[in-house]
């Protein structure tokens, strides 16, 4: 995901929320359901933020709560980080945004190079979405190809072409091959014919799937560890597959980092040892300012340079690379040692042993998923194996929404769909605090 549909039917206590409420009530008469942001609506209201800090964020009820979302993912050392504001406040007094490129847009394009073992080149974009889309455009301005494959299930953002089978219901569920299927209301069926859906690990079946399409396919877009299809990583085999299988077929590999690129120094790539054609990124490398990155072999990425005229794939953008947003990352991912990474990701690993502990002893069934900073809990114990064993059945979303709220009432927040995040001002007693609310709301 972590960004898809919207969480309904949440029965929160609405009489403990009125400033909330309140805020809603006008939100409605304005914005369409109240909304901007699907990911965020939740039934009957959201609660509103009032400001941030550290590990923790405040509701405009004044009601303070560990903040386990972190933004879906993005706020890596939580709110506010002191070397992040003075860095966005430097740039701030010397301008928000100029139509000339900026030092800083070279300085955070020479740190993420050099982190990212695939990325010879890189090019900034406003959101991962974007990222998403000028990887899939360089993709087939590099191959001269129509199609892309993806994993059933899998978010990349609300690219048309990225959408199909990003929620199939199992009534869609093609048998045994997945079959495209339109997400949002309205696509074209021309997208869905340039479109290609793979079940997340399994090499067997991809090479069934994609052998036929072969000479059509300009890329190949993987997410390592897919928050719909379970947050479970990439398997080894099924990543040497489309790797091998691309480069066999002149087929093109996009690694999509968005959030994944939180699991280590080098990345989600750097973790699993894959070296693909292209990455994109979004999320973290923005310091909490809007971001993506599209990023890759020099070769393909020269589709983008514009001394090549009319030869050159156009890609413009009014905030493209601003100021505020390159400093702000800079300075976040300078602060993102190889020490920070092993801190949050062992208390990653912490807070899903905790989470699970806590199941057993509620006597609840359930699991917990994931790896290094990053958490998901599951209202079932099913092996989880991909995006069809993932998917939850009604029950299961039901206890889920209750276990949001239940959180919610003690103190802590997750993502209403079960995706926790660790930031770096956490420590192991917002471990220990998750460890007890996620109990108390289990019994509950
Ligand atoms: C894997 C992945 N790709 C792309 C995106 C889209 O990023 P953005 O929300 O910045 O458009 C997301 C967002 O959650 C994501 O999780």
């Amino acid at each position: 995901m972590a960004e898809p549909t919207a969480a309904a039917n949440l029965t929160p206590d609405a009489a403990a929320h009125p400033n909330s409420a309140a805020l809603y009530d006008r939100a409605r008469r304005v914005l369409p359901g109240g909304n901007t942001r699907t990911t965020v609506f939740v039934a009957p209201h959201p609660l509103y933020a009032r400001e941030g800090h550290g590990a923790r964020v405040t509701d405009v009820d004044g009601t303070t709560r560990i903040d386990f979302v972190n933004n879906y993912t993005a706020l890596i050392h939580g709110h506010g980080h002191a070397a992040t504001a003075a860095a966005v406040a430097d740039q701030l007094a010397r301008g928000t945004c100029f139509a000339m490129p900026t030092e800083a847009e070279v300085a955070l394009a020479e740190l993420l190079c050099q982190r990212l073992p695939a990325a010879e080149r890189i090019r900034f974009t406003n959101s991962g979405t974007e990222a998403v889309m000028m990887a899939v455009k360089a993709a087939r301005a590099y191959t001269g190809r129509p199609k892309i494959a993806k994993c059933e299930g899998a978010y990349h953002g609300s690219y048309d072409y990225v959408e199909p089978s990003l929620a199939p219901a199992p009534a869609e569920w093609g048998e045994p091959d997945p079959t495209p299927v339109a997400y949002a209301k309205g696509t074209p069926q021309a997208v869905l014919d340039d479109v290609v859906v793979l079940p997340f690990n399994d090499a067997a079946a991809a090479e069934r799937i994609l052998t036929p399409q072969a000479r059509d396919l300009a890329a190949i877009i993987i997410d390592p560890m897919p928050f719909r299809v379970g947050l479970i990583p990439a398997a080894p085999a099924f990543l040497e597959f489309v790797r091998a299988f691309a480069r066999n077929h002149g087929i093109l590999l996009i690694l999509d980092e968005v959030i994944s690129f939180r699991l280590g120094y080098h990345g989600a790539q750097g973790e699993l040892g894959v070296a693909p054609d292209l990455t994109t990124l979004g999320k973290i490398i923005g310091g909490g300012l809007p971001v993506g990155a599209v990023a890759g072999r020099a070769e393909v990425m020269a589709v983008f340079d514009p001394s090549a005229g009319k030869a050159a794939l156009p890609h413009g953008g009014t905030f493209n690379a601003n100021p505020l947003t390159m400093a702000a990352g800079r300075a976040t991912m300078e602060a993102m040692t190889e020490a920070a990474y092993d801190h949050i990701n062992a208390l990653g690993a912490q807070a899903r042993a905790a989470l699970a502990e806590a199941f057993a002893a509620a006597g609840v069934p359930g699991q917990v998923s994931g790896r290094g900073s990053l958490f998901r809990v599951h209202f079932h114990d099913r092996p989880l194996t991909g995006y069809r064993a993932a998917y939850a059945q009604p029950e299961e979303r039901a206890r889920l929404a209750r276990f949001y709220w239940g959180l919610i009432q003690r103190g802590v927040m997750i993502s209403t769909d079960g995706l926790g995040a660790i930031s770096t001002p956490m420590g192991g007693s917002e471990i220990e605090a998750l460890a007890e609310a996620a109990l108390g709301a289990l019994r509950a």
